[in-house]
């Protein structure tokens, strides 16, 4: 596997703060073994087969779903995009960073997703750590589901609000928690739409049944929503009906979008205020135009072309119902995020070595990404993976499970 080299996790520390530093060896000790999964290098465009190392690889450890990341149109967009504005916006939105561009693909996400306005961010994570912390002040309360992405981790950390969190997807614990709130101070849920590890979904008429009930403001995280679920892809709102009743609609473009950069859709009056609140919206650089632009035609695409949704769920029940099939445990997911458990982060790093030496891509997922017995190796689906490929991978899988005696 690349990047196993440890030699300069072995320079001498000085000082105090590295004395400390060194003493952070997991790297190291993974590296030692062989199994160290991160920063694995592609060599060329993200699709169902990459490049590594000279060697085609399966991919189905990717966030691009849509599998628009290598579309031609995409990319002469983006081409386009960085001839006419050049590299780079020099500045925030808030001041000279706003290119026409940003509002055309603000106005155009919020159309897609059915909200009356959107803001543009530079990244998803950024959306969450700016939006949560401007709503809510120290009198209010944030109510976030257990498993929710470290992006609204980080927002509600830098949020003055009363902070409480509810066991996940489990509606009763958080009807207890909006009990205790007094009933006059704002209350703001948060949840995934998709839990980005597990693949489950939030249950989104229930939680509009609370926010109704309790006078609450829902926001929703459609990072893994959009792209995939809802009839013309707009997420899981959709899916269900009710972007009506749902306050606060986030988006990524780093996922179907085939770019970066995120989005906030709401009402006029939510968007007016985060305009000129959100910290991260306005003390950070816009996203580039490249970006803009790769974001505003994967957006085009995936609005005309409904062949992109049908193609990955129709592949995405084909892997499931296989897995199934071979006796993995892959958990309640309704979704092109396919979890296979493992139970054992040692085990979850060398199945993922195991397994791009067979040739196929996947991530781990340990703690504090998941709970400790709970980790797993995720797969994730684009809608041009074929049956053969997913056949390919099944197999390819199911040796490195059994070999490891993580199923029989
Ligand atoms: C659920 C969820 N929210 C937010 C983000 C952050 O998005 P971005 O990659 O655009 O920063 C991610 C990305 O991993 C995610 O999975």
């Amino acid at each position: 596997m690349q990047n196993q080299s440890t030699s300069q996790e072995q320079a001498t520390p000085k000082g105090l703060l590295q004395q400390r530093l060194a003493d952070f060896d997991i790297p190291q000790r993974f590296k030692e073994q062989g199994i160290y999964p991160y920063f694995r290098e592609i060599e060329g465009k993200q699709g169902p087969i990459v490049n590594m190392d000279g060697h085609d690889v399966l991919m189905f450890g990717s966030n691009a779903y849509t599998a628009l990341t290598y579309d031609d149109r995409v990319i002469q967009a983006g081409v386009d995009a960085l001839i006419k504005y050049g590299s780079g916006c020099a500045g925030s939105r808030f001041l000279n960073g706003t290119l026409d561009l940003h509002t055309v693909l603000e106005r155009e996400i919020a159309d897609f997703v059915g909200k009356d306005e959107a803001l543009c961010f530079t990244t998803g994570f950024t959306v969450n750590s700016g939006v949560i912390p401007a709503l809510v002040g120290r009198n209010d309360y944030i109510l976030y589901d257990s498993r929710v992405h470290a992006s609204i981790i980080d927002g509600r950390r830098l949020a003055q609000a009363k902070q409480l969190r509810f066991k996940h997807n489990d509606m009763e614990d958080l009807e207890r928690l909006l009990q205790k709130c007094k009933p006059d101070a704002v209350k703001l849920i948060v949840v995934d739409g998709v839990f980005s590890m597990e693949g489950d979904l939030a249950p989104i008429p229930e939680l509009v049944e609370l926010r109704n009930k309790y006078n609450a403001t829902l926001m929703v995280d459609e990072a893994h929503g959009v792209g995939v679920f809802g009839e013309t892809g707009a997420g899981v709102c959709q899916h269900f009906g009710l972007t009506d009743e749902v306050d606060l609609i986030m988006g990524t473009f780093s996922k179907s979008l085939a770019s970066i950069g995120g989005f906030i859709a709401t009402d006029h009056i939510t968007a007016n205020y985060l305009r000129h609140n959100a910290r991260t919206f306005i003390f950070s650089a816009s996203c580039s135009p490249a970006a803009t632009a790769c974001a505003l035609e994967a957006l085009r695409i995936l609005r005309t072309e409904t062949q992109i949704l049908t193609d990955l769920w129709e592949v995405t029940e084909y892997a499931l119902k296989r897995f199934r099939e071979e006796g993995f445990e892959i958990g309640p997911t309704e979704s092109p995020i396919i979890p296979l458990y493992v139970r054992d982060t040692e085990k979850t790093f060398k199945v993922t070595a195991r397994a791009l030496e067979e040739g196929v891509f996947i991530n781990p997922v340990i703690p504090p990404a998941c709970a400790p017995n709970d980790t797993l190796v995720r797969f994730a689906l684009m809608a041009k993976h074929t049956h053969e490929q997913v056949e390919e991978a099944v197999k390819r899988l199911k040796h490195c499970f059994l070999e490891l005696g993580i199923i029989d």
